[in-house]
């Protein structure tokens, strides 16, 4: 038994949950996720799984996006960002509802599968119907060869390693990743970013695995903020722009592992409904890093204060205003709006993990949960 023990400490590398090793691992697993596919000299992004697509890329009028769970989160970033740059218009569907709605899909159509094992029913299911509608399938999976891949026409693995715990870290950001590079990319086939712009983009991506390391360097601080909060009932996450599937993600990961009740919200929803909740016992979780909806989230910050909510802060490092409203904040480093979810989601896991060993709570394996939900 002894050895058995020892063996499991050895798998998880020293830490006490795999959970808590694979948020560690995420600066070594983006940087194998973007290995050999950005030339930030070069401005050139290749991506060798839907390379025989491209003419196809160019020419479509929108995408949609089918996943569930933290990979539909990841989809919702993911719709942010080709929007952004490739200017293809997306839709993100829970792969549950879409299969069932008799969704209008052509053969110009391309859909993006994300699943972390590949293996989940819903998202299965939803790939069929598109296939048989004639769509063109792009699957984004963790898992080599597992069923999503096999059943895609084309795809991009994401290479983060295998994910033991059952709620979803290195695998969530490095969709993430793959995400922002097929932005990138299609952004450049299409020409709607100039070489100077994606240059600039792929030189900090590249720097991106370094700004997550000092982001996990505010562990003590999160441990501090976590044992403030531990025994809320309910707790809220508020964000604007990308920073709102950040803050879906962050409640996500909060309810799994803990079984606190937690919403995530755009911010500025908050006043049709979730401000009717908040009192001193509310903690609500901001994202509230300096970019384009700073000012605004300061006024939502506002709003929760006067209502004497418990404000907890992901910040810009070397904010000042967020800071003199916050009860707590935490650092993440500058960078450009495109990369925040990247960074603002490394907090929020360090968070939840804290809160849930502080309840007693099986870090890697909550209750009612499974790693994979293969069926319907
Ligand atoms: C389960 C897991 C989640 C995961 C979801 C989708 O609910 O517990 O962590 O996000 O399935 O899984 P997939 O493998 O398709 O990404």
């Amino acid at each position: 038994q002894e050895l058995e023990l020892k063996l499991e400490m050895l798998e998880k590398g020293g830490f006490d949950h795999f959970m808590l090793k694979e948020i560690y691992e995420q600066p070594r697993s983006i940087r194998d996720c973007m290995r050999g596919r950005i030339y930030p000299e070069e401005g050139k992004v290749q991506l060798g799984g839907i390379k025989e697509f491209v003419e196809k890329l160019k020419n479509i009028d929108r995408i949609i996006i089918v996943a569930c769970g933290t990979s539909w989160h990841a989809g919702l970033v993911g719709e942010y960002l080709i929007e952004e740059y490739a200017r293809i218009p997306v839709e993100v569907e829970y792969a549950s509802e879409f299969r069932y709605r008799n969704p209008i899909i052509t053969e110009k159509d391309v859909v993006i599968a994300i699943s972390q094992s590949g293996e989940t029913a819903d998202t299965m299911a939803a790939i069929e119907m598109a296939k048989e509608r004639g769509a063109t399938i792009f699957g984004i999976c963790n898992v080599a060869g597992a069923s999503i891949p096999r059943l895609s026409h084309a795809g991009v693995y994401t290479h983060a390693g295998p994910e033991i715990g059952v709620a979803s870290t290195k695998a969530f950001t490095a969709q993430v990743t793959v995400l922002t590079l097929m932005a990138f990319y299609m952004a450049q086939q299409k020409g709607t970013i100039t070489q100077s712009k994606l240059i600039g983009l792929l030189t900090e991506l590249d720097s991106i695995p370094d700004k997550i390391q000092i982001a996990l360097e505010s562990n003590d601080i999160i441990k501090e903020v976590a044992a403030k909060i531990k025994d809320s009932r309910n707790c809220l996450f508020l964000g604007r722009g990308s920073g709102f599937p950040v803050a879906l993600e962050g409640a996500l990961k909060l309810k799994e592992i803990s079984y606190i009740h937690a919403e995530g919200y755009p911010a500025a929803e908050m006043k049709h409904g979730p401000i009717a909740l908040i009192d001193e016992e509310m903690p609500v979780v901001f994202i509230a890093t300096q970019n384009s909806s700073y000012e605004k989230v300061i006024s939502n910050i506002q709003e929760v204060k006067a209502r004497k909510g418990k404000v907890i802060a992901i910040v810009t490092k070397g904010d000042t205003e967020v800071k003199k409203m916050a009860d707590y904040c935490i650092e993440i480093p500058d960078a450009d709006e495109a990369f925040l979810p990247l960074l603002a989601t490394i907090p929020l896991q360090l968070l939840s993990y804290h809160i849930a060993v502080m309840r007693g709570c099986n870090v890697d394996q909550p209750r009612n949960l499974a790693k994979s939900v293969t069926v319907e």
